[in-house]
């Protein structure tokens, strides 16, 4: 069940997500992956969604934008108000409009967005063309412009070539171009930096706070790296199995994490003053779907877990003392 949201915080939304859940269809059994997920990104502000490899993230992002091939995944349930337009609900054609336009996407894999039949100029030009309705030698300055700030060089030469012609990092660049050239409302980007060198990386980063300063675009950040987290984002919600486990602004997730998965997190963190000290895991794997067992997903691997974990489901429930920080847990550290 999804946590209720004060009406106030509904209202400014740019996005808010509710009770998502999303099965995949397997040996004509439908299996749970993404359980009554519930978030909200506030307008300009940089949502963070973390968790382990294989919790649900790109699941949840890419059914939001309905990405994902169906079957084998369907939304089973969940609304997705985009500027109080359902994503979940609105036509095919209309949430096209929208993709490209006012909410820009950045996905783990670049093919995703990117077709191998056009070159990237090409691409690039008629997504303006198309939505912003330039003239072609506009749209083409606008194009070399966004190449360079995500940092090509030389974009002119980039422009006839096709993707599969271009290394993995330059293809990464040019997605990210894309799904910044109409200066979107809203950013989904899936790690849009792990696959890059860390001086682009720092780069890429760069600009997304800038245009998130600059154009106010709200940016669902999803990654992997709390060090990112920590630098861009300015709330976070943790993924565990599919479920949201915790929610809080990033200095108090960071400073009072309450859900020991979230600890077990933050404490797999490099520290710049001890960097040679083995760091603690998690023992223990996310259980994948369809082996998810009763109660709190989690218990298996937690060290605060009683009999209760094990039989009844945490809600995810705001702190009594802090409305802005929830978590689902049954024995949260103080
Ligand atoms: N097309 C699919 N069919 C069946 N199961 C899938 C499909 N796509 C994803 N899954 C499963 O859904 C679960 C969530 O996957 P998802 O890709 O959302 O994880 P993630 O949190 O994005 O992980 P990562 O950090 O590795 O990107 C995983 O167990 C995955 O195996
Ligand atoms: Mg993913």
């Amino acid at each position: 069940m999804a946590a209720p949201v004060p009406a106030a915080q509904e209202e400014s939304a740019l996005l808010a997500v509710r009770d998502l859940c999303v099965n995949f269809r397997h040996d004509r059994q439908d299996i749970p992956v993404v359980e009554n997920v519930s978030f909200e990104i506030r307008r300009g502000e940089i949502l963070g969604l973390v968790g382990e490899s294989g919790c649900g993230k790109s699941v949840t992002s890419m059914s939001l934008l309905r990405l994902l091939a169906s079957p084998p995944a369907q939304i089973a349930s969940g609304e997705a108000l985009f500027d109080g337009v359902d994503l979940l609900a609105v036509s095919e054609r209309r949430l096209r409009e929208l993709r490209g336009d006012r909410i820009g996407v950045i996905f783990q894999e670049p093919m995703t967005s990117l077709n191998p039949l056009y070159t990237v100029g090409y691409q690039l030009v008629e997504t303006l063309r198309l939505h912003r309705k330039m003239n072609r030698l506009d749209a083409l300055t606008v194009v070399v412009d966004m190449l360079r700030q995500v940092g090509i060089t030389a974009p002119d030469r980039r422009l006839n070539q096709y993707p599969h012609e271009l290394s993995g990092g330059i293809r990464q660049r040019v997605m990210i171009a894309m799904a910044l050239l109409c200066g979107p409302d809203l950013l989904v980007a899936d790690e849009p930096t792990t696959a890059l060198d860390v001086t682009i990386q720092a780069q890429i980063l760069d600009l997304l706070r800038d245009m998130n300063e600059r154009l106010g675009a709200g940016i669902l950040m999803i990654t992997h790296d709390l060090g990112v987290v920590a630098e861009t984002c300015q709330r976070v919600v943790v993924m565990y199995a599919g479920r949201v486990v915790e929610q809080a602004p990033v200095k108090a997730l960071f400073d009072r994490p309450r859900h020991p998965y979230t600890q077990g997190l933050l404490s797999s963190i490099p520290r710049l003053d001890s960097p040679r000290e083995p760091l603690p895991t998690i023992p223990g794997t996310v259980p994948p779907p369809g082996q998810r067992p009763k109660g709190c997903y989690f218990a298996g691997r937690c060290p605060r877990a009683t009999e209760r974990c094990r039989e009844q489901t945490p809600e995810l429930a705001p702190d009594a003392a802090d409305p802005e920080h929830s978590f689902a847990c049954w024995n949260p550290s103080s």
